[in-house]
């Protein structure tokens, strides 16, 4: 089974941002994604709603026909969200408050306890849980840990590393998928994939349930139109369109 595409759609919103209005429409930039094929919609609200704002989620949970995926840090705010909301996916990253992107993973063993609660309150809305996190065995073992559903892999290394050692980029992420597949965790992955390393990415892990990808297929879309750049990325997934 190829893994399922989500399209982050954050970048559509900052470009709204900037000019303040309603152009780009986020709605419609959704709407679309999933009618030229993806399988989900992304959006990480962030407090201070420089892209996708709190109003945004709300408006797009009600057209999203696919899954709806809500990332984020963990507070109050975003927990409210989730129990309003219900998404298909609440995806949990440990950003400090005004990162520029998700930059790392969870520390699960650190942040134990902290995980466990939050957890378990989101799975209790029948919403599906993953983790943000690096490749490092003690942690996915940590993830299993929490109670998680899925744990979605920062591929920003695998990105920077792929250019110069495809080989040596994935390795890590082999052995640890490895790991996640012991401890029943499902694979998600995102951050920095694009058309250059997606398919390598996915043929190399073959538990690879999902992908969330934004700046650089929205940054394709400007050249190679959305419906097409969906298709390629859908492509190089193993979909054969
Ligand atoms: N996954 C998470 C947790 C993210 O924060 C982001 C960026 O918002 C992505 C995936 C997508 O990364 P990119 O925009 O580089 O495709």
């Amino acid at each position: 089974m190829a893994a399922k595409l989500s399209v982050n759609i954050n970048k559509i919103a900052t470009l709204r941002n900037a000019r303040g209005g309603s152009i780009p429409d986020v709605i419609e930039a959704a709407r679309n994604c999933e009618l030229f094929g993806a399988d989900g919609i992304t959006v990480h609200p962030r407090p201070d709603e420089r892209h996708i704002t709190t109003a945004d989620t709300y408006a797009l949970a009600k057209i999203v026909t696919t899954e709806f995926n809500i990332e984020g840090y963990p507070d109050e705010r975003f927990l409210r969200i989730i129990e309003d909301i219900r998404p298909a996916q609440a995806t949990l990253v440990p950003d400090p408050p005004g990162v520029l992107t998700s930059n790392a993973g969870w520390d699960t063993l650190k942040h134990k306890n902290f995980l466990v609660d939050i957890i378990q309150r989101i799975k209790s809305l029948g919403v599906r849980t993953s983790l943000f996190i690096e490749t490092d065995a003690a942690l996915i073992e940590g993830a299993q840990l929490t109670g998680v559903d899925r744990i979605e892999f920062y591929t920003g290394p695998y990105a920077e590393h792929f250019v110069i050692n495809p080989a040596a980029a994935i390795a890590p992420y082999i052995a640890a998928s490895k790991i996640a597949d012991q401890c029943k965790l499902g694979i998600n992955a995102g951050h920095d994939l694009s058309l250059k390393n997606l398919n390598y990415f996915s043929k190399n892990i073959p538990s690879l349930l999902e992908v969330s990808i934004g700046h650089a297929l929205i940054s394709d879309a400007l050249y190679l139109g959305l419906e097409n750049t969906i298709k390629m990325y859908k492509r190089e997934l193993g979909f054969g369109i």
